[in-house]
């Protein structure tokens, strides 16, 4: 019989061979003329799957809310010098996303990871916190330089209104939440961020929308899918930063000296 020469790649995702590509199986033409957008194709790309139009419009809203914080966060800043050194598109951006990590846009993993682990053992948001402490872990998905108690995020709000609304469970959102009411107790800004926001109702859209079996969530957690959410969606963000200074012709940054302090 015929002897299948081994492969160097397997790929699952997209197949370019015929007469049109696929997505997971859906033509071009479908994506087109059919009811797609950048949810469904990230959904099909990702999680190979589609999913129902109120989770890919929960995607489609993650991107949108966090395209973009304005010039003074690590990511734009960055973005911002790299392009007035006068370097290409693509290191611009490169040069921005690689700010993302634990501390700014790429948290959501994690939060995932703690906000499962805790709301699933039944422990008590106070025990939760109490324990990372412990242990001198940040509690992921907790705490803001700008926002706080009282100047709340938008962003937060309106991903949890909608949740609340479409998702057939928000209980992670809801752990989650109930975390902040604690962490709130001991300092403002301690509240429930974007990342850590998206990271329980991605919980939720695993556990609850019947699109996922509990091994896929447990996989897709463990593996870390959710950062790349921030990834994509800040992407548009960054490379408005750069064109937007070529666009304005800045000048070479240089630091001010009066901004730093020399203790040498
Ligand atoms: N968990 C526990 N304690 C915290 C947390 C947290 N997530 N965040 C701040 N604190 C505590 C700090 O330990 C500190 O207390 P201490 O001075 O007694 O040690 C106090 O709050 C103030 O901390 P700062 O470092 O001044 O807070 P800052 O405003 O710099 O931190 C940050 C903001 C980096 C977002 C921080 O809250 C954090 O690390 N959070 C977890 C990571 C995270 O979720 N990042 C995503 C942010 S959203 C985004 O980037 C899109
Ligand atoms: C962001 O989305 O970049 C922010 O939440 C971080 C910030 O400090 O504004």
């Amino acid at each position: 019989g015929k002897v299948r020469v081994p492969t160097h790649i397997v790929s699952t995702i997209c197949d370019d061979r015929g007469d049109e590509p696929t997505y997971y199986g859906v033509t071009m033409s479908e994506l087109i003329e059919g009811d797609y957008g950048v949810g469904d194709v990230i959904s099909l790309l990702w999680f190979k799957r589609k999913l129902p139009k109120y989770a890919s419009k929960f995607i489609e809203m993650c991107v949108m809310l966090c395209a973009d914080h304005g010039p003074c966060v690590s990511g734009a800043h960055n973005a911002i010098v790299t392009s007035r050194a006068g370097k290409d598109l693509v290191s611009c951006l490169v040069s921005g996303l690689l700010t993302i990590g634990p501390r700014f846009g790429g948290a959501i993993d994690d939060a995932a990871r703690l906000f499962k682990a805790a709301c699933d053992a039944g422990q008590s948001p106070q025990d939760f916190v109490e324990g990372l402490k412990k242990k001198g872990i940040r509690v992921s998905g907790i705490g803001h330089r700008i926002k706080s108690k009282d100047n709340r995020d938008k962003r937060v709000e309106l991903l949890q209104n909608y949740a609340r609304k479409f998702f057939p469970s928000t209980r992670y959102l809801e752990y989650a939440v109930s975390v902040e009411s604690y962490t709130l107790q001991k300092a403002p800004n301690l509240v429930l961020n974007v990342d850590g926001c998206i990271g329980a109702l991605f919980l939720d859209l695993l556990a609850s929308s019947g699109c996922f079996t509990e091994a896929e969530a447990v996989q897709i957690v463990e593996i870390g899918y959710l950062n790349a959410l921030f990834v994509v969606a800040r992407s548009i963000g960054l490379v408005g930063h750069a064109l937007d200074q070529k666009r304005l012709q800045q000048p070479l940054y240089r630091h001010p000296w009066e901004d730093v302090l020399y203790t040498s």
